[in-house]
């Protein structure tokens, strides 16, 4: 007979999380929603300092704490990490979720040096947050969890942005390569993939307003009437790092209306997502 299941709750209560690019978009929504599901302490990590000052003033110093770290940095990433679990005891949530987004890059007219910039962040950022959060896990025997933010751009070529695309392909490669290896110390390894939404990020890459963008979107998934919002990625992320997803690894939670799997009907297969 299995081990009787038990209803697991998002509750995140006593845990400790880190939350990279936390000082705007989808890692504010999310550091907002972890603490107010019970959660111990969120450390947000971004380069923006003013902005994640105000997030952390705005969500309370007593459950929330802001550090300096440029995650293409791996030295920083290391001391954050170290930081974290020497004030507050222990690191059970990584959202590894800092990224960049550059402006066109067609393959024929490809800016190696941008792409590198934006691998720097994309992908060895992100690479670094989750071997040093993993370390850190395994060392102290904690079960934790790790979602990263990858992208409806992580299922489909694009038009526009390849070496975005292809960054965000190798966000999957490292989650599934990372929950294989890390599910034998009881830790999970999960990426959320949304589509298209008015953050700072795709507002300043498309030059348009937050209702420019979701105009633009609204009209690619079959899901309609509903525009993409931070807190709907942040709910996923929630779920995924709470023990809800207990025996959910390896996965990638698209939040994406159906782009990609079921796109509005008038669009071509496969939908053009950027
Ligand atoms: N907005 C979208 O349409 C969309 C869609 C799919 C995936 N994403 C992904 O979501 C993630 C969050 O983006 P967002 O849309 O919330 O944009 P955003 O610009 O609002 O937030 C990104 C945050 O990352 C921080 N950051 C950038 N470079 C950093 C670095 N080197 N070190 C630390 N922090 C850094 C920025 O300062 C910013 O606070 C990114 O990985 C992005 O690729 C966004």
């Amino acid at each position: 007979m299995a081990d009787e299941v038990t209803s697991q709750s998002n509750s995140l209560e006593g845990k400790v999380a880190i939350v990279t690019g936390g000082a705007s978009g989808i890692g504010e929504a999310t550091a907002r929603l972890f603490a107010d599901h019970g959660l111990r302490v969120v450390v947000i990590a971004d380069i923006q300092d003013e902005k994640g000052e105000h997030v952390v003033t705005s969500i309370g110093t007593h459950r929330c704490s802001y550090i300096h770290c440029d995650v293409a940095n791996e030295n920083q990433v290391r001391s954050m990490v170290d930081w974290t679990v020497q004030k507050y005891g222990r690191l059970d949530i990584m959202f590894s979720n800092a990224g960049i987004l550059n402006n066109h890059q067609t393959v024929l007219e490809l800016d190696l040096s941008a792409m590198e910039r934006l691998f720097s962040v994309n992908v060895r950022g992100m690479a670094a947050c989750v071997k040093h959060a993993a370390r850190v896990m395994v060392e102290r025997g904690v079960r934790g969890s790790i979602v990263c933010t990858a992208s409806a751009s992580a299922s489909v070529g694009g038009m526009r942005h390849t070496d975005y695309t292809m960054s965000k392909h190798a966000v999957l490669g490292l989650v599934r390569s990372a929950s294989r290896q890390l599910g034998q110390h009881g830790i999970r390894v999960n990426c959320v993939s949304p589509s298209g939404l008015a953050t700072p990020l795709l507002c300043q890459a498309y030059g348009m307003d937050e209702d420019g963008v979701e105009g633009v979107f609204s009209t690619l998934t079959s899901l309609q009437g509903l525009v993409l919002k931070v807190n709907h990625v942040a709910e996923a992320v929630l779920f995924l790092a709470s023990d809800a997803s207990a025996f959910v690894t390896g996965h990638n939670l698209a939040v994406d209306g159906g782009l990609v799997s079921s796109p509005h009907p008038s669009q071509s297969r496969p939908p053009v997502v950027t």
